[in-house]
C-alpha cells in the first residue's frame, strides 16, 4: 500500500470524511491544513491571527504561511512512516515548493487521489456538516450522523458547525477551488500519480474505491 498520499478535491467532496476513516480504521498518519489552521485561530496564536480573516472569508491562506506549517509538521517524518494529506497542496506554487522540499528528504508524493464532485453536491453536503471541535472528525446531520447527537463517536468532543459553511462562503470557496486548486489535477496527471474517485457515491463506496486505489 502506498503511504505518502494526497487527497485532492473541492470543499465538501468528502476528503476529510475518507481521511478520518483511513486514520481510525487503517492507522494512516492524517493531516488537514484546514484543521490545523482552525486550531491556530482558536488558540489565538500569531499564525491564527494572520490566518483567521482568510478562513472566515473562504479565501486561501498565503502560500508561505501554509508551507511553513506543513514543513514544520513533517520535519521529523520518516519516508516509510508516510502521510495522508487532506487540503494541501491547493495552489500550484504550494505543489511545486512541496515537491522540491519533499524529494530531497525522501518524502515525495506517491499517489494523489482526486475526489471529483459538482458544486450542487458540495452545497447540499456542506450545509449539514458538523465537525468535532476536538479531533476534527466530520459528520453529516442526515447522511453520516453521530451515534449520540452533538457528540463525536471518536473522542466525545462537542460537534460544531464551521463558520465558513454558509452558502455564500461555500460558493466563493468553490470558485477559488476552480481557479487555484483544480489546475493541480493536470499537474499530478502529468506526473502519473493521479487516480480519480467519483465523489457523488455514498461514503462507504468512496471508501472502498479509495482503498482499492491505495492497494494498487
Ligand atoms: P479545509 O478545512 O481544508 O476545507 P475544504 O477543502 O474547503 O474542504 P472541506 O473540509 O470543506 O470538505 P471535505 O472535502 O473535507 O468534505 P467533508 O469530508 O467534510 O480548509 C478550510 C480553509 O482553510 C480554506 O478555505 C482556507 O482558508 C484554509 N486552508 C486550508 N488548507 C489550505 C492550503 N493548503 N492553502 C491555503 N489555505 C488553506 O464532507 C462534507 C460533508 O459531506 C460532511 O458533512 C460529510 O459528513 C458529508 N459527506 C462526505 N462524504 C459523503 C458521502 N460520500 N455521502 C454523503 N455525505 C458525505
Amino acid at each position: 500500500m502506498r503511504r505518502r498520499v494526497i487527497l485532492l478535491g473541492p470543499p465538501g467532496s468528502g476528503k476529510g470524511t475518507v481521511a478520518g476513516r483511513l486514520k481510525t480504521e487503517f492507522g494512516f498518519d492524517h493531516f488537514s491544513t484546514g484543521h490545523w489552521l482552525r486550531q491556530e485561530v482558536a488558540k489565538g496564536s500569531a499564525l491564527g491571527r494572520q490566518a483567521g480573516l482568510f478562513l472566515e472569508r473562504g479565501e486561501l491562506v498565503p502560500d508561505e504561511l501554509v508551507l511553513a506549517l506543513v514543513k514544520a509538521a513533517l520535519s521529523q517524518t520518516q519516508p516509510d512512516q508516510g502521510y495522508l494529506s487532506d487540503g494541501f497542496p491547493r495552489t500550484l506554487a504550494q505543489a511545486v515548493a512541496f515537491d522540491t522540499w519533499a524529494e530531497v528528504r525522501g518524502l515525495g508524493i506517491q499517489q494523489v487521489i482526486y475526489f471529483e464532485c459538482t458544486e450542487a453536491l458540495v452545497l447540499s453536503r456542506i450545509t449539514g456538516r458538523r465537525s468535532c471541535g476536538n479531533c476534527g472528525r466530520v459528520y453529516h446531520v442526515a447522511m453520516i450522523p453521530p451515534k449520540q447527537a452533538g457528540r463525536c463517536d471518536e473522542c466525545g468532543g462537542e460537534l460544531v458547525q464551521r463558520a465558513d459553511d454558509t452558502e455564500t462562503v461555500v460558493r466563493k470557496r468553490f470558485q477559488i477551488y476552480l481557479r487555484e486548486t483544480e489546475p493541480l489535477v493536470e499537474y499530478y496527471r502529468k506526473q502519473g500519480s493521479l487516480d480519480v474517485v467519483d465523489a457523488s457515491q455514498p461514503s462507504d463506496e468512496m471508501m472502498t474505491r479509495t482503498m482499492t486505489l491505495l492497494h494498487r
